[in-house]
């Protein structure tokens, strides 16, 4: 007998094309589901899929994304421990990395880190040798290079996230100082993410307009208006979200 939805569905097509747009995300920690949410509500993918190596959070992550679907567009929604649930990515987003642990060395953490990727990046490349690859996981100036050394990849197809958080916050906290929207603010943090990254003073501007021109010491020890202290905190942020003092 015809089953419901046999009765209700006739198809007169075969079965869909694979996705087109896939994206996906590798850890689902604070980062990766940030990551899965922003994809999802600015409906980039047709399809997401999410890699973890803890497998019930990794499923509960994916079960609240599924339930979520009434209010989104994304139609299909994945995960596994198995990267072949990552096959055909357009991209790829890696936010997984271990934690630095109690009196550990910053050099150890990258070598753990560095160990890590030596089984994700591979694995991703295996499933989708033309994607994209996006690295957010600390530190990530030294992990992106060493994504595009495992890869193989050309170097335009392995994306650092680089100094755009460092960016993000500098706009947010120039917005502050300023009482201006940090839409309206404009200003790049460059170099490596984090403790040496620099802010360019000079690119400063709202509308256009210079603020070095309105205060040339901005930014020098000497300013009366100790704009250092924005780019000051933009690395505290940083020093206190990877705790990598050390
Ligand atoms: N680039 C940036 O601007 C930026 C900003 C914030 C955080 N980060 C970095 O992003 C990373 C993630 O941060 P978080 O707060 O989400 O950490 P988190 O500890 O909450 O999540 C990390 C996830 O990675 C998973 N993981 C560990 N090893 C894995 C493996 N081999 N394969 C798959 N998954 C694995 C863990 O199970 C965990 O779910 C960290 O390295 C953090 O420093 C970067």
């Amino acid at each position: 007998m015809a089953s419901t939805k046999e009765k209700l569905i006739h198809n007169v097509v075969c079965e869909p094309a694979a996705s087109q747009n896939k994206i996906t995300i590798v850890g689902v920690g604070a980062v990766g589901m940030a990551c899965a949410i922003s994809v999802l509500q600015k409906d980039l993918a047709d399809e997401l899929a999410l890699v973890d190596v803890i497998e019930d959070k990794l499923k509960g992550e994916m079960m609240d994304l599924q339930h979520g679907s009434l209010f989104l567009k994304t139609p299909k929604i994945v995960s596994g421990k198995d990267y072949s649930v990552t096959a055909n990515s357009k991209l790829v987003v890696v936010t997984a990395g271990a934690r630095q642990q109690e009196g550990e060395s910053r050099l150890n953490l990258v070598q753990r880190n560095v160990n890590i990727f030596k089984f994700i990046i591979p694995n991703i490349v295996k499933y989708s040798p033309n994607c994209i690859l996006l690295i957010v996981s600390n530190p990530v100036d030294v992990l992106t290079y060493v994504a595009w050394k495992i890869s193989g990849f050309p170097k335009h197809r392995v994306i650092g996230s680089g100094c755009n958080l460092d960016s993000a916050r500098f706009r947010y906290l120039m917005g502050e100082k300023l009482g201006i929207h940090p839409l309206s603010c404009h200003g790049w943090v460059i170099g490596e993410h984090g403790d040496s990254s620099v802010p360019v003073w000079s690119g400063v501007n709202v509308a256009g307009v210079c603020l070095k021109n309105l205060n040339p010491d901005m930014g020098a020890d000497n300013d009366k208006e100790n704009w250092k202290e924005v780019h000051k905190q933009v690395v505290d942020r940083y020093r206190i979200c990877t705790d990598l003092t050390h």
